[in-house]
Parts: structure tokens; C-alpha cells; sequence
């Protein structure tokens, strides 16, 4: 069975943007992003997050994250994310690689999110100064996390405050970024900018688009050799139109937003269906598109047995399965699953 939540990089991509490309697939344009088409991108972004960004697109969300960290902090310099980061843990090295060196410092935090607490302590014991200390450069949060969950504008806000008393600038990771938004009902200029974020990685790939993601820098001193960065970590398409006729369609008629809300209404869904399952334990709060479910081995099997494709996280031997859905999730597929596992887990049907 083809039927699974293992991730939203599985999906294919949303009708509105296969035809972009179709459209603009015709004719000669100029290359390497001096097209109309991309102007509009920038131009739509500038809308959205209602200030005078400065937009880069890129192929993937590594190069957009790896790129972002680059801008912020030299080669001696310390940034700090959550233990559980993409950065981190998913990205082979990408932003120590970009940046020419520096050190991600990984700190823990509850469901996915660093807490304010954690990063003064860690910026007030860093030895900013000394020669023989990595030095704070940037804080990198997930929005939304790895956990699945969401920080709010305040933490963001505090977050951001507590880095900059000691000259820390602040990187978001904005793979699911339109999920978070969603669940959050803020605008982009208050989950960004107005809250202390100084460049973000704005997703769409896995909401939607083949392969498309958006730097986008809020401080413009910040961009002006981003340029440079990007062409030479190859990342400069020449055949940029493609790119941008993805977001294009992305951002057009609030594409983005629909297929976020719909997916995270999927995950809601499947979440409050599991949780009435018997033995089974919803271990981060649902508010983006993930599910961490803890539940009986026996029900993991009846599962598998029915042709679900599972993801164990982390660790073949656990009982915590990480769920996803996507933009084009289907309710009728979320009902099958919590059929199965109910069955599977012997409680009684609905
Ligand atoms: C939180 C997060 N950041 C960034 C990415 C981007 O990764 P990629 O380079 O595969 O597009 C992902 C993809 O899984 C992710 O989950």
C-alpha cells in the first residue's frame, strides 16, 4: 500500500504550480534570476511581510539555512540551536561548511523549542571576547520545529531580545513556516521581523512546490554580499525563472496558506483520532502538520500488517512513530489509518 505519513517531502506538488512551470516553460527570458517573474516574487514577499526584504531563491532548504548562517556569523563564531535541528542533525555539516567553520552549539529545550533561560545562560557563559572561546554569532529556531510545535511572537521576541544584548543576530528556519503561521493566525511581519528575526528560510517545497525555497533577509545590510554566497555555494540557477514560477504560483491567490491550513487541519484530525486509541499517548502538542505518537507495539504491527508504511523515531526499537500530512493529504486516508489502528489496538470501534 502506497497509503503513509512519513513525510511531506513524499508528496508530489500542488496542480497551481506544475502549471506555472508549464507556463513558463515558454520562450527565451533573461537567466540567472534578472527575469520579470522573479521581480514579482520579490515583489510579493515585500508584500507579505510588509517591509523592504531582500529575497534570494534557492533549490533547497540546506542551501537556504547553510546560506542564511553564513550572512550571520564569521568562522569563529558560535551559533546556537536546538539539539534536535535540522542544522544540526540533518544537514551533513552544510552550515559549518558555508560559514567556513563555525560551531553549532546545541542546547536542549522541551517539545523541539530552545528556551529563553537556556540561551542566557549559554550567551552569559560563552567568553565573548576570549581568543580561545568560539565567539556568539546567531541563534537559529525551527518554525515550525522538528517537534511539530510553534513559538509564539513573544518567545520569539525574547529569544531574539537576549541575543541581541550580547550582539546575536537571529536565523529562522522556515521549512514549515506556512504551517506555523496557520496554526499561529499572526501576521508574517509579527512572527518575523517585528518579533527579531534577521533572515529567514522561507519554505515551500514540502507545502507544495517541486523544489523552492526563499532566503529572505529583513536587515539589508545582511544582503549585500549574499549575492556572492550564493552563486559561489552554487546555488545561483540559471534557469531561475523555474524557481520562481514555483513561488510565484505559491504565493498567488494565498496557495500557501491553503495547503498549510489543510494539512495541519489533516494533522489535527489524525491526532484526535489516535488519542482516543487505546494505549496511545500524543507526546508534543499538534500544531503544525506532525504527530508524535507513542503506541503499543502490537498496534505498530497490526499497522504494518495493513500495509502502513511507519517511521519508528528515532530508533527501530521505539514505539514512537512521527506522522506527517501534507497539502493534499485526504481525510478518507486519515480515516483508515485511525481505523487500523484501533482495531489493532482492540478498542472499540467508533
Ligand atoms: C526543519 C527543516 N529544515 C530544513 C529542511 C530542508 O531540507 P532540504 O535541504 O532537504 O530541502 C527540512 C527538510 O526536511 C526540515 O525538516
Amino acid at each position: 500500500m502506497e497509503l503513509n505519513f512519513l513525510s511531506d517531502n513524499m508528496t508530489g506538488a500542488s496542480p497551481e504550480i506544475i502549471d506555472a512551470l508549464h507556463k513558463t516553460n515558454a520562450g527565451l527570458l533573461p537567466a540567472y534570476g534578472e527575469d520579470a517573474l522573479t521581480a514579482r516574487v520579490a515583489a510579493k514577499l515585500k508584500d507579505i511581510f510588509e517591509a523592504d526584504v531582500t529575497v534570494f531563491l534557492v533549490a533547497t532548504g540546506t542551501s537556504a539555512n547553510a546560506l542564511s548562517l553564513a550572512a550571520l556569523s564569521p568562522p569563529f563564531g558560535a551559533i546556537y540551536c536546538h539539539r534536535d535541528a535540522h542544522v544540526e542533525v540533518d544537514e551533513c555539516g552544510a552550515p559549518e561548511f558555508y560559514t567556513g567553520g563555525a560551531k553549532l552549539v546545541d542546547l536542549p529545550g522541551d517539545h523541539g523549542k530552545l528556551s529563553v533561560t537556556d540561551i542566557e545562560t549559554a550567551l552569559a557563559t560563552a567568553h565573548q571576547g576570549v581568543v580561545h572561546r568560539v565567539q556568539p554569532a546567531a541563534i537559529t529556531l525551527t518554525q515550525a520545529t522538528e517537534a511539530g510545535t510553534c513559538y509564539r511572537p513573544s518567545e520569539v521576541a525574547a529569544i531574539a531580545a537576549a541575543g541581541r544584548r550580547y550582539g546575536v543576530r537571529l536565523h529562522m528556519d522556515g521549512a514549515r513556516f506556512a504551517n506555523a503561521l496557520c496554526f499561529l493566525a499572526v501576521s508574517p511581519a509579527e512572527i518575523t521581523w517585528r518579533a527579531g528575526v534577521d533572515i529567514l528560510s522561507f519554505g515551500a517545497t514540502k507545502n507544495g512546490a517541486v523544489a523552492a525555497e526563499a532566503v529572505v533577509i529583513f536587515d539589508n545590510q545582511l544582503a549585500t554580499d549574499f549575492a556572492f554566497r550564493r552563486k559561489r555555494g552554487g546555488h545561483l540557477l540559471s534557469k531561475m525563472r523555474f524557481l520562481s514560477a514555483q513561488l510565484d504560483a505559491y504565493l498567488e491567490g494565498e496557495l500557501w496558506l491553503k495547503n498549510a491550513t489543510h494539512a495541519n487541519a489533516m494533522a489535527k484530525r489524525l491526532a484526535e483520532g489516535l488519542a482516543s486509541i487505546s494505549g496511545a499517548r500524543i507526546v508534543h502538542p499538534v500544531e503544525a502538520n506532525e504527530v508524535f505518537v507513542d503506541l503499543p507495539e502490537r498496534t505498530i504491527q497490526g499497522l504494518a500488517a495493513d500495509g502502513f508504511q511507519v517511521r519508528r523515531w528515532i530508533g527501530e526499537d521505539q514505539t514512537l512513530l512521527r506522522l506527517v500530512t501534507a497539502f493534499n493529504t485526504k481525510s478518507v486516508d486519515v480515516a483508515k489509518f485511525i481505523n487500523s489502528a484501533r482495531r489493532h489496538a482492540g478498542a472499540a470501534g467508533p
